[in-house]
C-alpha cells in the first residue's frame, strides 16, 4: 500500500484466530475452523490473499498452540512438491507453491486465553509496532471485483486515520455486530462519531455494522493495554477504536461486494454455494448439484 498523502504505509496485517470456533463443535474439537476448506482452498488462505493484494508484506497471526497447523499451511511441503514434481502434476504443485510463505514474513504469537477480539489484537503490539496495520478476521469473506482490503488501501491513501469496513444489517441483527455512529454519511464513506458494540436493536445508533476488516493506527494499543472489559465481558476492539474518533481522523468504508459470514454454519454454506458459483470450474456442476437436491427434496416432501 503506497501513499499519496505523506500516510505511513500498511505493512502488517493482524489476524487473530485464537478463538475456539465453538459454534462450528464438533467440526472444531481438533480443526481449526480457519482451516475448513471453502471451494478450493482452506477460509484462512482466502484472508491472507485478500491481505497480499493489498500490499501486506508481513502477516501476523494471534493463535493458540492447539491452532498450529495454521502456519503450517504456510510452510514448504518438499515431500509433497517432490511427488508432485515426479508426476509432473505442475498445477497442482503451482497451487501448493503459491501458500507458501518466507519464515521471516509469517510471525505467530499467542493469546493463552480467548479474552476477547480487542486483547488478541493487542497480543499482536510487539510485531506490530509504531505503524499502521491491518486487521482481518478470516471468518468474513469477500467476493468482489478488488479485494475489500485493496479497496480500503486506496481510501486509507486519501484520508489516512482509521478505517473499517461497514454494511448495513437488518435491525434486529446489531446485536451481533459493532455498529457506527453516523456523523457525515458521503455513501462509499462514512464519517464515524461514534461505535458501540453489540447494542439492542432499540439501542443501535444505526443499522451499520462494522465488519472484519480494520486499518488502525498504533495509538490503539494504548487504549487496549488497560484491559478494559466491555459486552459480554471480553476486552472488545470497538471500545479501543470508540476512544481514537475525534483524536484521529476515524471512516467506516462501504466495499463494493459480498460479504459471507463463515463464522456461523448458515453462513458458511451459503459462502460455499457462493464461492463454487462464482468458480468457472464449478459453476455448472454447482447450479446441477443444487437443483437435483432441491427436485429430490420437493418430490419427497
Ligand atoms: P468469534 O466471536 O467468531 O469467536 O471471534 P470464535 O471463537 O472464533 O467463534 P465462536 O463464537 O466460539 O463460534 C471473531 C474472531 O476473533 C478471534 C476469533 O478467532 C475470530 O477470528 N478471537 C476472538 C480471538 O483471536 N481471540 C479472542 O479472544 C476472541
Amino acid at each position: 500500500m503506497s501513499s499519496a498523502r505523506n500516510n505511513k504505509p500498511v505493512r502488517k496485517a493482524v489476524f487473530p484466530v485464537a478463538g475456539l470456533g465453538t459454534r462450528f463443535l464438533p467440526a472444531t474439537k481438533v480443526l481449526p475452523k480457519e482451516i475448513l476448506p471453502l471451494n478450493d482452498r482452506p477460509v484462512i488462505q482466502h484472508s491472507w490473499e485478500e491481505a497480499r493484494a493489498a500490499g501486506i508484506e508481513e502477516f501476523i497471526f494471534v493463535s493458540h498452540p492447539r491452532k498450529d497447523i495454521l502456519q503450517k499451511h504456510f510452510e514448504a511441503q518438499p515431500d509433497l512438491e517432490k511427488i508432485l514434481e515426479a508426476g509432473n502434476k505442475k498445477e497442482w504443485l503451482a497451487a501448493v507453491r503459491e501458500s507458501t510463505l518466507p519464515a521471516e514474513k509469517l510471525h505467530v504469537t499467542y493469546q493463552p486465553e480467548p479474552l476477547g477480539l480487542g486483547h488478541a489484537v493487542w497480543c499482536a503490539k510487539g510485531l506490530v509496532g509504531d505503524e499502521p496495520f491491518a486487521v482481518i478476521l478470516p471468518d468474513d469473506v469477500f467476493i468482489a471485483d478488488k479485494p475489500c482490503l485493496a479497496q480500503m488501501a486506496d481510501i486509507y491513501n486519501e484520508c489516512g486515520g482509521n478505517i473499517v469496513a461497514v454494511m448495513e444489517v437488518a435491525r434486529e441483527e446489531t446485536a451481533r455486530y459493532g455498529v457506527v455512529d453516523i456523523k457525515k454519511d458521503s455513501g462509499h464513506l462514512v464519517d464515524i462519531k461514534g461505535l458501540v458494540e453489540k447494542p439492542k436493536p432499540e439501542n443501535a445508533p444505526s443499522t451499520l455494522a462494522v465488519l472484519g476488516r480494520y486499518i488502525l493506527q498504533p495509538e490503539i494499543f494504548e487504549h487496549l493495554e488497560k484491559g478494559e472489559k466491555g459486552a459480554g465481558g471480553e476486552i472488545q476492539l470497538t471500545d479501543a477504536m470508540a476512544k481514537l474518533i475525534g483524536v484521529q481522523p476515524f471512516h467506516g468504508y462501504r466495499f463494493s461486494g459480498a460479504r459471507y459470514d463463515c463464522g456461523t454454519r448458515a453462513g458458511f454454506l451459503e459462502a460455499s454455494i457462493a464461492f463454487a458459483m462464482s468458480d468457472p470450474e464449478m459453476k455448472e456442476e454447482a447450479e446441477s448439484i443444487l437443483k437435483k437436491i432441491i427436485d429430490k427434496n420437493r418430490t419427497a416432501a
